[in-house]
């Protein structure tokens, strides 16, 4: 097949890691007999420094225009880069991925979350959690709530006041939820809604919305949790979570949890959707900004994006399939960057990597 893949490198360990995807990619298309056409585009800091703003109209269009996007990450810290926090938010690193995210609406985040067992050392939990293992999938909504509702700062009778704005309509719930579902069947079918219905209105048509949802799904088993209660049970029992459906702020919090109990967050992929093929892949770890271009970061969560890349938006199965299982056996083969090394394994570079995945492909 012929693919137009999108490359947002990005900042910080960005463009390391996305060479080694691309590799990766480029690999597959070679051995696999099809054709990927891959464009880079500037999104993040490095398009403030070129363009002023973090990601131009063009940019977004080459991306609309594609089959798929591999992203790295964007953003630094302000101190850091005081040049990219101190301009107007709507410029920042970040809303240039918030931008790309609602643009193409890309309302369906899907986050993997599981234990290798041959990183289960890294794993924080108690003995008997790490020995039960886990293997769940976040759905997060990624375009409504809190992240985009209305917001603003003002002095309001002589008191500093901001206001974010929580919103969800019902269909922005219903085909996340959706999605939820469509996810479970081909898992262990069993959804886990999180929300906050003791208090938010929101959840209470959260609620409402997913238990209509769930009566297509008669094989599906649906739970309610509160969020509290879910950030508390993902450390104290993993195991029970199969698809975990919530908002987007939640996701957000829940997910960086979930990447925490696998050891690493340098393993974990992503995968943002529309209600077509197309979707966006990028690492759920950040820039970290404070190891770049030091060849040491851990390209295998950006490669496992490439594989969800495959799978997803290009209905490439086997592909797929060739890339997680050479993750694994990278594993296996006690081959391991800095950021999962421990003991008596081989440590390797962000190339050295990319090239073991390469040569189990
Ligand atoms: C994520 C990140 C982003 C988010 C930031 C960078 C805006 O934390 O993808 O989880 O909050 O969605
Ligand atoms: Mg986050």
């Amino acid at each position: 097949m012929r693919a137009g893949i999108v490359l947002i490198p990005g900042d910080g360990i960005g463009p390391e890691i996305v060479k080694e995807a691309e590799k990766v990619l480029a690999h597959v298309a070679a051995k696999y007999g099809h054709t990927f056409d891959f464009t880079e585009i500037a999104m993040g800091g490095c398009s403030i420094d070129r363009f002023g703003t973090s990601l131009t109209d063009e940019n977004l269009e080459t991306a609309r225009n594609s089959d798929a996007v591999l992203l790295g990450a964007v953003g630094s810290t302000p101190d850091r880069k005081p040049e990219w926090y101190t301009i107007d938010p709507k410029k920042r690193p970040e809303a240039g991925l918030l931008k790309i995210r609602k643009e193409l609406g890309l309302f369906a985040n899907l986050r993997p979350a599981c234990l290798y067992p041959e990183l289960a050392a890294a794993c924080p939990l108690k003995k008997s959690t790490v020995d039960a293992g886990f293997d769940m999938i976040i759905v997060r909504e990624l375009t409504g709530g809190l992240y985009f509702g209305d917001r603003w700062t003002k002095d309001v009778d002589g008191v500093e006041t901001a206001v974010d704005t929580l919103k969800y309509t019902e269909p922005e719930i219903r085909r996340i939820c959706v999605k939820a579902f469509e996810t479970a069947m081909k898992r262990r079918k069993n959804v886990i809604s999180v929300d906050k219905a003791n208090v938010l209105d929101t959840s209470r048509l959260w609620r409402k919305t997913v238990e209509e949802v769930a009566k297509d799904y008669p094989e599906v088993k649906l739970t309610h949790m509160l969020v509290d209660n879910a950030a508390m049970q993902l450390v104290w029992d993993p195991a029970q979570f199969d698809v975990v459906v919530t908002e987007n702020m939640f996701g957000d919090i829940l997910s960086d949890e979930a990447s925490m109990i696998t050891g690493s967050i340098g393993m974990l992929p992503s995968a943002s959707l529309n209600e077509t093929k197309f979707g966006l892949y990028e690492p759920s770890h950040g820039s970290a900004p404070d190891i770049a271009g030091k060849n040491i970061a851990n390209p295998l969560a950006t490669i496992l994006s490439a594989a969800m890349l495959l799978r997803y938006s290009l209905d490439l199965d086997k592909e797929a399939d060739a890339v997680e299982n050479a993750v694994r056996g990278v594993l296996a083969d006690g081959i391991r960057t800095v950021d999962i090394y421990t003991e008596g394994m081989r440590k390797v570079s962000t190339t050295e990597m990319g090239q073991e995945i390469i040569d189990r492909i």
